[in-house]
């Protein structure tokens, strides 16, 4: 049942090129995006969206965080993403003209289901993007993007998570078709960079070895950071969480250019740090942020582009993602974080498939 894998963890973070293809497939028409079928809002009701919430729950959270960016780069609509438990009881503002776009792999996360609820109490109406058909989610949400990543047993989420980022990316492109802010061959590019990510993962999935015999290395350390900034920040908090929940060892993920506010204090000689510098917008801001904290000691793995030459000088180690646009990064970020977190767990000889206290599915508030 585990293909041939240690554990199923493994086995899903292998199972990503095809989770991704699967969640595209049959969602894309003459170079663009139709979600029509899935969709029911009309065009005028598209156009009219005033603002958008992300709400969710641990890794489908930070999937969220990404749609910010996606929402407000493509489509210019203001987003804000919350997590279940502190958005249903905030009292938010919600009229009719707020989507509500709540992420759940499983669909029965009771947060985000009671989130749900609440939304449309209060008129909003509700898109659901979860990995199971006929899940409460499911059948509450007025739409439902299904992600096919299949089945996913390990307790820590991999495949839903890039697979969530997929339907993000084409809810997103399939607004900015309709509010027209981007022009058709804009789009059209961000597609043709979408169907060529189940083969760019494919390829970060041969960096195995080299990430794992750095996962070993960080194993006996206590403590660790990851730094970002933008999607890189996103993508950081994933990585932090995947570490924590299945290695126990702490980590903390911050946006690289809060460091100075505080954090820098505890970047001590030979404390493992991991640097994402995937993105080009804030490539030179975060190199600076990083000899920061090189200066201060840090041993620290550099996640950089194809073709970067630069982020090796200021690094211990570099590990070298295939290129694509910087909006589309975080699906491959990911992947080295994920086996980071995988590696560093089996090092250290805990159960990688249920983690100490926690449940596939929270169904409890
Ligand atoms: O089924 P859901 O996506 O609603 O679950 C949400 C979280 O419980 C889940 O993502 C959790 O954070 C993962 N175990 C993290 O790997």
């Amino acid at each position: 049942e585990k293909g041939g894998y240690d554990h199923f963890m493994l086995k899903e973070i292998h199972e990503q090129p095809k989770a991704i293809r699967d969640t595209l497939a049959s969602r894309t028409k003459n170079g663009l995006v139709d979600l029509s079928k899935e969709i029911s809002l009309s065009k005028e009701e598209i156009q009219n969206i005033e603002k958008i919430h992300f709400v969710a729950c641990g890794t489908a959270y930070h999937a969220g965080m990404v749609g910010k960016y996606v929402f407000e780069e493509l489509a210019r609509i203001p987003v804000e993403c919350d997590v279940a438990s502190e958005y249903r009881y905030r009292n938010p503002i919600i009229t009719e003209r707020t989507l509500v776009i709540v992420v759940s792999q499983s669909g029965e996360t009771a947060d985000t289901l009671a989130a749900l609820r609440e939304a449309k109490k209060q008129g909003a109406r509700v898109v659901a993007i979860t990995n199971v058909v006929g899940s409460s989610v499911a059948r509450e949400a007025d739409d439902v993007i299904i992600t096919w990543a299949g089945p996913e047993i390990a307790v820590a989420s991999t495949k839903a998570y890039t697979s969530q980022l997929i339907a993000i990316y084409l809810l997103g492109v399939y607004f900015a078709q309709v509010r027209g802010h981007k022009s058709a061959a804009e789009l059209q590019e961000i597609v043709t960079h979408l169907q060529e990510l189940p083969g760019k993962a494919e390829q970060v999935l041969k960096l195995e070895k080299s990430i794992e015999s750095f996962a070993r290395s960080i194993a006996k350390h206590q403590n660790l950071f990851f730094l970002g900034r933008g999607l890189d920040f996103a993508v950081a908090l994933e990585g932090s969480l995947k570490l924590k929940e299945i290695s126990y060892i702490h980590s903390e993920a911050y946006a690289a250019g809060e460091l100075k506010h505080g954090t820098l204090a505890l970047i001590e000689e030979n404390i493992p740090v991991i640097s994402l510098a995937t993105q080009k917008s804030v490539y030179d801001k975060m190199v600076s942020n990083i000899q920061e904290v090189k200066a201060r000691g840090a041993h620290i793995l550099g996640l950089a582009v194809e073709g970067d030459t630069e982020l090796r000088k200021s690094v211990d180690e570099v590990i070298r993602i295939p290129a694509t646009i910087d909006l589309l990064t975080p699906v491959l970020a990911v992947i080295p974080l994920q086996l980071i977190a995988y590696y560093a767990c089996v090092e250290r000889g805990y159960d990688v498939d249920k983690p100490r206290n926690l449940a596939k599915s929270v169904t409890v508030e």
